[in-house]
């Protein structure tokens, strides 16, 4: 039985990619006729691990490379060289990768080096500027150029696919793995020291990290949240913090002082989700947040000024705004004081699955490989 088995190589690296892959991990390793193989980059160390430890999943590699200060060439050449032997060590039939990452593109391109079929989850979004994220719409137009199997969340997703000229026969329509997750994560009964901290105020959640925005954006963004939570004395805001000083040092200065913002370590994913739903709005620059958001009805800002997923804002979700200190303050004090607008963008929907992603991956392998 075992000799006819399918090798699945699982890699990931980041939090958001672990919180979108372990749930397509647990479920292949369901399957009779597939054996699944996990290997960690390591581009992340506590983020990821965190992400591990809810989940129960333990990785069969680990290339550990996170270093202080990383850059894309530090990281790139890490998981390239480091999958140069995973790869002939494992010999799988496919390897997936998930999304945008450095350790997605990198583990591709080592994958197509040794001509090893990839599938890439989370395919087909876009913003058309490859320097908005940068350099994720890099990554994620690079991966598409080798997968031979592009799992994508959405309708608008194999479009987008479909119009770059990739084969509509290898292009599958799966919903988003990250909404598995969340199927899995929010209580009712959710409580936590924080919460009962902003309990009769309206709670803003942000979080902020994107490798363009560091520097003078961010600081302008938070200096937008500022204003809000100076202006309205019933508004209290978390910030969990990602792990990169060179974010940590902005959120420091530009909140010291201000008593009504939590800066915090980062939540383990579970926590996190149920402080979304616990919120009145979240304001992010992040990509995943603005999937899960709109499951859970809430209005996001995204601090951006482009986004690949226009599924949301289609939905009445999203907004963006930009990361000017002004377009921030505007729309934040617009959520807060209309509750028309409010109403409008806090409708639930789910333009991004039904929480059966992973296993319509595992069935969709079943049957190809
Ligand atoms: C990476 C991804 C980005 C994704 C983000 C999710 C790339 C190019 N960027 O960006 O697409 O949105 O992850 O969070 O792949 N650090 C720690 N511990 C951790 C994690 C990070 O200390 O657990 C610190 C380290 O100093 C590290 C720095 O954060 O050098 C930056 O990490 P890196 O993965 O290079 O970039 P991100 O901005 O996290
Ligand atoms: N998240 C988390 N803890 C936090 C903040 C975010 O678990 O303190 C989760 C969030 O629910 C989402 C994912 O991390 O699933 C998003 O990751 P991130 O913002 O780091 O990356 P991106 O999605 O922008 O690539």
């Amino acid at each position: 039985m075992d000799q006819i088995r399918k090798k699945v190589l699982v890699v990931f690296g980041t939090r958001p990619e672990a919180i979108k892959m372990c749930p397509v991990v647990r479920e292949l390793k369901t399957s009779e006729s597939l054996e699944t193989v996990v290997c960690v980059t390591g581009q992340h160390r506590e983020m990821l691990k965190q992400v591990l430890d809810i989940f129960h999943v333990v990785p069969d590699f680990d290339l550990d490379i996170m270093r202080a200060g990383q850059d894309l060439y530090d990281v790139t050449n890490a998981v390239l060289s480091g999958m140069r032997d995973i790869l002939s060590r494992v010999k799988p039939d496919i390897v997936l990768v998930h999304g945008d990452t450095s350790t997605a593109y990198a583990t591709a391109v080592a994958a197509f080096f040794q001509k090893i079929p990839v599938g890439h989850v989370e395919a087909g979004l876009r913003t058309g500027d490859l320097y908005s994220p940068f350099p994720e719409e890099f990554n994620r137009q690079s991966i598409s150029i080798v997968a031979g199997y592009h799992f994508a969340p959405t309708e608008t997703a194999k479009n987008n696919l479909i119009r770059e000229g990739k084969d509509p026969s290898a292009i599958y329509i799966t919903g988003n793995t990250g909404i598995d997750a969340l199927f899995t994560t929010v209580r009712k009964d959710f409580t936590h020291p924080i919460l009962d901290w902003a309990k009769g105020s309206r709670l803003l959640v942000i979080t902020a990290h994107r490798r363009e925005n560091l520097g003078d954006p961010m600081r302008s963004m938070f200096r937008g949240i500022r204003r809000i939570l100076e202006e309205f004395d019933d508004v209290k805001a978390v910030y969990p913090i990602h792990l990169n000083p060179a974010v940590r040092a902005v959120a420091d200065e530009e909140f010291r002082g201000c008593s009504r913002i939590r800066l915090i370590e980062p939540l383990p994913a579970d926590e996190f989700h149920n402080f979304l739903a616990a919120s009145t709005l979240i304001l992010t620059d992040s990509g995943g947040i603005q999937e899960e958001a709109p499951s859970l009805g809430k209005p996001v800002l995204v601090m951006r000024d482009t986004t690949e997923r226009p599924e949301g804002v289609e939905a009445g979700t999203l907004l963006l705004t930009g990361t000017g200190e002004e377009g921030i303050y505007s729309s934040c004090r617009a959520l807060l004081t209309d509750p028309a607008f409010y109403q409008k963008m806090s409708q639930a929907s789910n333009p991004y699955g039904d929480g059966k992603a992973s296993q319509r991956i595992r069935e969709i392998l079943e049957k190809e490989l």
